[in-house]
């Protein structure tokens, strides 16, 4: 009966996976015109979904079959399936139904190797595969995401006016949109930003926690964050941050933040950026913290059980100015981080990533969106850019904060409030500009108890010492 209806060729695209993203996303297109075929495997799911959304550009099919048959070609298959194996058995499941030249886009959050997997061996079958990486949430699924493509031009030029006309916008109001590169890229640029968001949201609550042992109440800390979000540290973090603050508990009455258990779960994105910063040899240790402190959060029994053993933490004494500038000098040293690892990754994989239509395509939909984001993009105009702090407005800002910085990162320290992502980001900006790091003493333990040689500073080569042993 409901196949009898189905409109052959007819739909511009398909979305296979009707989770609240899929669906979102599927609104979306529908609801700027572009004719959406959808497929879930549960069927129930599909036929909910369409009778709930009546809409003219929504078709829904209740087989593999049926939804392929109702795409016009090329075929644009949008798949919204959990990311892993669940992409591979989909497409496994497709690829007998297509034909060369179709394409198939990844819009999950997909580990960037998979994706280079898989383009490879789709584009042995004549296959086009997209690899992108969507942020926004829900929301932003429905009303407008920021939108990271990786694939080839052939494939974007297909794509790109579907996926530009549903993204948010930057602030100049063009599309939050753009094709990073080919392959694993926008999957890649997608892993960065969340490692971003890790560490922003860990300076956040670093900041939350520091005010709490200054006696702040969360009203008095929602208004400070609304009053952030006016200036400089405008973003969509900040934001939802003095919302969480004001919001009650509807069971208890009591603050949503006293009822929510202090444990926070991830699910793999941070730890992949973290990874693969190792792998590259990239040093950026506040994702690392970042993700290391979701794993001591999440130990909350053990926590509970040692706290038993040391004193207490003491007050802190603060002052909002300097809350503020330690905040914003930090997420400088995010940013540069997070952008220090994709110049990185860009070169080793070939990608030709450029860093400025990442920062601008991170100015609307995005979890990161900041006003911020401008002052990055304009200081990746220059192409040769090494890292972020050495952009002289970027440098100039984190230099006039250093001192309040320093000053809540000691105060933190000596109340035994632990702040790893802002003494981490801290550390990282101390490193960088260091010209001479005392890494000759650890080349020479590792010559004395290894014989593992050393590099000279005035000569080439390896070198070994005799050393005098007891
Ligand atoms: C986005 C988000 C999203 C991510 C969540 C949760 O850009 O819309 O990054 O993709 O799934 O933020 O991530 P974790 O569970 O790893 O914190």
């Amino acid at each position: 009966m409901r196949k009898e209806n189905l409109y052959m060729g007819d739909y511009q695209l398909g979305i296979a996976g009707l989770g609240v993203m899929g669906k979102n996303l599927a609104l979306n297109f529908a609801s700027k015109g572009f004719k959406t075929a959808v497929f879930n495997r549960t069927e129930n799911i599909t036929e909910e979904f369409i009778s709930k959304h009546k809409d003219a550009n929504i078709k829904g099919a209740f087989s593999l079959k049926d939804f392929i048959s109702l795409l016009g070609r090329p075929r644009v298959i949008v798949l919204m399936v959990t990311a892993g194996q669940a992409v591979d058995s989909m497409i496994d499941n497709m690829l007998p139904l297509l034909e060369e030249g179709d394409i198939i886009v990844d819009a999950g959050n997909s580990y960037f190797k998979d994706t280079m997997r898989r383009s490879e061996s789709l584009s042995k079958k004549g296959i086009l595969f997209a690899g992108i990486g969507i942020s926004g949430g829900e929301e932003g699924a429905l009303k407008g995401p920021s939108i990271m493509a990786g694939c080839s031009q052939e494939a974007w030029q297909v794509i790109a006016p579907m996926f530009s006309s549903i993204s948010a916008k930057a602030y100049d109001g063009s599309p939050t949109c753009d094709r990073m590169g080919p392959d694993g890229s926008g999957h890649y640029v997608k892993m960065v930003h969340n490692a971003i968001e890790y560490i922003d949201m860990q300076l956040i609550s670093e900041v939350f926690h520091i005010m709490q042992h200054a006696g702040y109440t969360y009203s008095e800390m929602a208004d400070l964050f609304e009053n952030w979000n006016k200036g400089d540290l405008e973003s969509y973090l900040i934001q939802i941050t003095s919302k969480i603050l004001r919001k009650k508990d509807s069971e208890t009455g009591r603050s949503i933040l006293d009822v929510i258990m202090d444990t926070a779960e991830q699910k793999g994105t941070g730890l992949w950026a973290a990874e693969s910063s190792m792998e590259l040899g990239v040093p950026v240790y506040s994702i690392a913290a970042s993700v290391y402190s979701r794993f001591m959060s999440s130990r909350k029994e053990e926590r509970v059980e040692a706290s038993k053993h040391r004193p207490k933490s003491v007050k802190i004494e603060v002052d909002e100015d300097q809350l503020h500038d330690a905040l914003y000098a930090s997420k400088i040293c995010a940013y540069s981080q997070g952008f220090y690892l994709l110049s990185e990754a860009s070169r080793f994989y070939k990608w030709g990533i450029d860093n400025a239509a990442v920062a601008h395509i991170w100015q609307g939909g995005c979890i990161i969106r900041a006003r911020l984001l401008q002052n990055v993009e304009d200081a990746f105009r220059d192409k040769q850019l090494k890292n972020l702090l050495l952009d002289p407005f970027l440098l100039k800002s984190v230099v006039e904060k250093e001192k309040a910085w320093r000053n809540l990162v000691s105060a933190a320290i000596d109340a035994g409030i632990p702040v790893p992502g802002m003494s981490s980001a801290l550390s990282y900006y101390d490193g960088y500009f260091t010209s001479r790091l005392p890494a000759n003493l650890i080349q020479a333990q590792r010559d004395y108890f290894g014989a593992h040689t050393y590099t000279r500073v005035d000569r080439q080569g390896s070198f070994h010492t005799e050393w005098e042993r007891d």
